[in-house]
């Protein structure tokens, strides 16, 4: 028989509510998933309330004052708190984005924090990227060139070739459009290359430096690889740096039609 439900030891039950010290006037709730595979246990949601006087702006903030004066193994990437280094991007308040950049006071309620989404998880708020790594790998993300170098100055773009790249070298890899894809959710274990990675590989194609266009993309014309895109674009409506992953992959279906 069909099963509609998630299998019970998958379910997220209700955890432990940490409140907070009384007298506090600023309080907010800040809901946190908890997961350790190792544990045996399902799944759960705790409580923290958080004084608000004593918390910096963003949500990177209320999770790294949990883990410093609360519960120390609660488990989560970051690094930079710039929204430079893609590492503290989670599922909050229903949309992906980076935890450094998004201020607590821009969600109304609780504030519901989860690891991406349709990733293992690893630990709490870390999923598994090593699918997502590896297709990063696939792409050869590197200027890849056969004419040799002038031995006195660098390979030389002209200003309008150097533009040709805005909107695509900002790109943190944080992964919130690739796990936001339907599409990756359901073919990202079957090749899928999904948004963020599909990017990245328009990225080195539209660079004028890069000699290795037509291998590039001889690698992506395949119904799986690019052609899975079904341009849902929840990936441009989520991407934290205001990027396009949709129109990125369009560019490239463009480009495979042009060289038919
Ligand atoms: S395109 Fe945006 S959402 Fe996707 S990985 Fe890059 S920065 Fe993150
Ligand atoms: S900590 Fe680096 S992007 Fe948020």
């Amino acid at each position: 028989m069909v099963e509609f439900m998630l299998p019970a030891a998958s379910r997220v039950v209700k955890g432990k509510t940490i409140k907070a010290p009384a007298g506090v006037k600023r309080v907010r709730r800040f809901k946190v998933y908890r997961y350790d595979p190792d544990g045996g246990e399902n799944p759960r949601l705790d409580t923290f309330e958080i004084d608000m006087d004593d918390c910096g702006p963003m949500v990177l903030d209320a999770l790294i004052k949990i883990k410093d004066e609360i519960d120390p193994t609660l488990a989560f990437r970051r690094s930079c708190r710039e929204g430079v280094c893609g590492s503290c991007a989670f599922n909050i308040d229903g949309t992906n984005t980076l935890a450094c950049t998004k201020a607590i006071d821009d969600i109304k309620g609780d504030v519901k924090i989860y690891p991406l989404p349709h990733l293992p998880v690893i630990k709490d708020l870390v999923p598994d990227l090593t699918t997502p790594y590896a297709q990063y790998a696939a792409i050869q993300p590197w200027l890849k060139t056969d004419t040799p170098a002038a031995p006195d100055h660098e390979r030389l773009q002209s200003p309008v070739e150097r533009s040709e790249l805005d909107g695509l070298w900002e790109c943190v890899l944080c992964f919130s459009c690739q796990t936001s894809c339907p599409s990756y959710w359901w073919n990202g274990e079957r090749g899928y290359m999904g948004p963020a990675i599909l990017l990245q590989a328009y990225r080195w194609i539209k660079d004028s430096r890069d000699e290795a266009t037509g291998d590039r993309l001889d690698e992506l014309e395949d119904p799986m690889r690019l052609f899975r895109c079904h341009t849902i674009m929840n990936c441009t409506d989520t991407c934290p740096k205001d990027l396009n992953p949709g129109r990125a992959i369009g560019e490239l279906k463009k480009l495979m039609v042009e060289r038919r």
